[in-house]
């Protein structure tokens, strides 16, 4: 049976996706990259925003017709949106077949052979209750998280993984915590996610080490708030007497009292600097050790010594702000201040001067005025972020903002913020894409570069966009189309190689290509005459930079 699987969302939906992708084939289940030639259709779901589920809703609409064409399709709909929507999915769009939450995605082939064997009972119309127990039920979830017994495990542990060829097969992502405690007010998170659980460092460690003995360089670390990984020894357990996944402690544990109650009894910790610190000595051949998201509050010292300390830990952090305004930060829940959050700045930047800052804002959060907005306008120019990823607060269902604000600022008021941040941001994004111009920076060479005319020809020729939620782009010439918070190589994987059209000062002939820097700047430059592309692709090379754009640095191979 062949399988097309789409993914919206964030690196942690990009994840999920490898491994889902990796347990069918290991069943024999086979991939194709066009929905028309698949016979099992997923996508794989994101909730943060309105207009990530008005996307899956549409693809959704497009297999219905298929479907009601008379084409023999299997429709499941995975992650944040099968958790959120529920049964009310399978009442209003009966073409879906079958829902899997994120945290039940280790039963998805049960669920398919569910599907499979059911087709003649299904064919009789069904009611739609009946098709919910079919298609796994939500209590499975919330119970095995909150025992912190969490059979999902088992699916990162049992990662196949299978070189596809290319740049991707040298990048990798590992969850080190999944869920999320923090319960900001606008966020779907920890509803459709479940409570924070953290990974035993063992099972983290063994999967870079697999990892990099199948040739990868690159790990990024995911979790929704990284910094707050914190394993306490001894504490979880499983059967065979090895150690479990945990629930993470909350916020209170990063207190230096919080520290302490946590090792009382003499218990062995680590935490997110110790975790960061053995993987980057015991697993040598990650060339490129990256971590996202980071919560910009508990970002202790110990963790920016350990990158000062590891050259390979990549210097990039991406820590949301996501308000410059301490009273829409209140109403976010966000648990710190601008001034507290300008601090953690200052403090990186005094430690590690060259270390890359990006972030996420929100604008048009309920109650939010001119004042409030010109205070985030401030943060934004105050700091070198070299991205911000600007989002339109969307209201969601079950979250705590919905219920207790009205979303009072009106759409025209979120379009003319969200512009003019993005115009902000291109003039600050450019600024610290300049000091790198005369620098020699090592990238990691993804491949070819698509479309690359328009590098360097204005200060906005990259703008990153605030319309598709993470991951997406907004300029339709940007050498990188998707997944911008996507691990680098992951981005042009599957994109056919080849010679592009040339940017301003590419020789003639010359195939432009695209890599990250270690801060995860996007460089481009020609591949020299002589030089095999596919060679390089994969490797860390040194550019020396001549010229910039907003979003990009250009440059020739050293
Ligand atoms: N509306 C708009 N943006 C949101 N985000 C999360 N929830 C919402 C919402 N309801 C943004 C935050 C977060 C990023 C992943 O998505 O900025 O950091
Ligand atoms: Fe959502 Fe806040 Fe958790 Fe991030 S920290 S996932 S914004 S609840």
């Amino acid at each position: 049976m062949k399988v097309y699987l789409e993914t919206f969302g964030c690196q942690m939906n990009e994840l999920d996706s490898e491994l889902v992708r990796g347990h069918l084939l290991s069943l024999g289940y086979r991939f194709t990259s066009s929905p028309d030639e698949a016979s099992v259709v997923l996508f794989n779901t994101c909730s943060v925003r309105e207009q990530a589920e008005s996307k899956a809703y549409s693809r959704i609409g497009i297999v219905g017709k298929r479907k009601a064409a008379g084409e023999q399709i299997i429709l499941g709909v995975l992650g944040c949106m099968a958790e959120r929507d529920g049964a009310d999915m399978l009442r209003r769009y009966p073409q879906v077949d079958l829902l899997c939450g994120p945290g039940e995605l280790d039963k998805l082939p049960m669920l398919i052979d569910n599907v499979r064997r059911t087709e003649g009972i299904r064919a009789r119309s069904l009611p739609s209750t009946d098709r919910v127990a079919l298609a796994g039920n939500k209590s499975r979830r919330s119970a095995t998280l909150a025992a912190a017994e969490d059979s999902l495990e088992a699916l990162d542990l049992g990662r196949a993984f299978e070189p596809r060829g290319g740049g991707s097969d040298r990048s990798a992502y590992v969850r080190i915590t999944r869920g999320c405690n923090k319960f900001c007010t606008y966020c779907v998170v920890p509803y459709t996610r479940g409570a924070e659980v953290h990974r035993p460092p063992d099972h983290i460690v063994d999967e870079c080490k697999r990892l990099a003995d199948a040739g990868v360089i690159e790990v990024t670390l995911v979790g929704q708030t990284v910094n707050h990984y914190v394993y306490v020894h001894g504490s979880a357990t499983a059967v065979d007497g090895s150690e479990a996944p945990q629930v993470g402690p909350g916020p209170a544990a990063f207190t230096a009292a919080g520290l302490a109650r946590l090792r009382t009894g003499g218990s062995k910790v680590t935490t997110f600097a110790g975790l960061l610190h053995r993987i980057h000595e015991q697993v040598p051949s990650i060339q490129r050790l990256r971590f996202v998201t980071s919560y910009p509050r508990d970002f202790g010292d110990e963790v920016l010594d350990v990158l000062g300390a590891c050259p390979r830990i990549c210097r990039y952090l991406h820590a949301p702000a996501q308000s410059g305004s301490n009273r829409i930060l209140k109403l976010m829940n966000r648990g710190y201040t601008v001034e507290e959050y300008r601090e953690f700045i200052d403090r990186v930047l005094a430690k590690l001067p060259d270390a890359s800052i990006a972030g996420d804002i929100i604008v048009g959060f309920p109650t939010e005025t001119d004042e409030d907005f010109e205070a985030t306008v401030a943060l934004v120019r105050a700091v070198p972020f070299k991205n911000n990823f600007i989002f339109k607060y969307s209201p969601r269902p079950g979250t705590t903002a919905i219920e207790r604000f009205a979303d009072d600022v009106p759409t025209e008021v979120k379009k003319l913020r969200n512009n003019q941040l993005l115009a902000i941001q291109s003039e600050v994004s450019a600024d610290v894409h300049k000091r790198w111009v005369g620098q020699a920076v090592q990238v990691l060479v993804e491949g070819p570069s698509r479309a690359s005319q328009d590098v360097g020809e204005s200060a906005s020729d990259l703008t990153w966009g605030a319309t598709d939620g993470p991951g997406v782009v907004s300029a339709p010439n940007s050498p990188v189309e998707a997944g911008a918070r996507t691990v680098g190589l992951r981005v042009l994987a599957g994109q056919p190689a080849g010679p592009t059209r040339r940017a301003p000062g590419t020789a003639p002939g010359a195939t432009q290509l695209v890599g990250r820097t270690s801060g995860d700047l996007i460089t481009v430059f020609d591949c020299p005459a002589g030089r095999s592309i596919t060679d390089l692709i994969g490797t860390i090379v040194t550019v020396h930079v001549t010229g910039h754009g907003s979003l990009i640095l250009q440059g020739s191979l050293v």
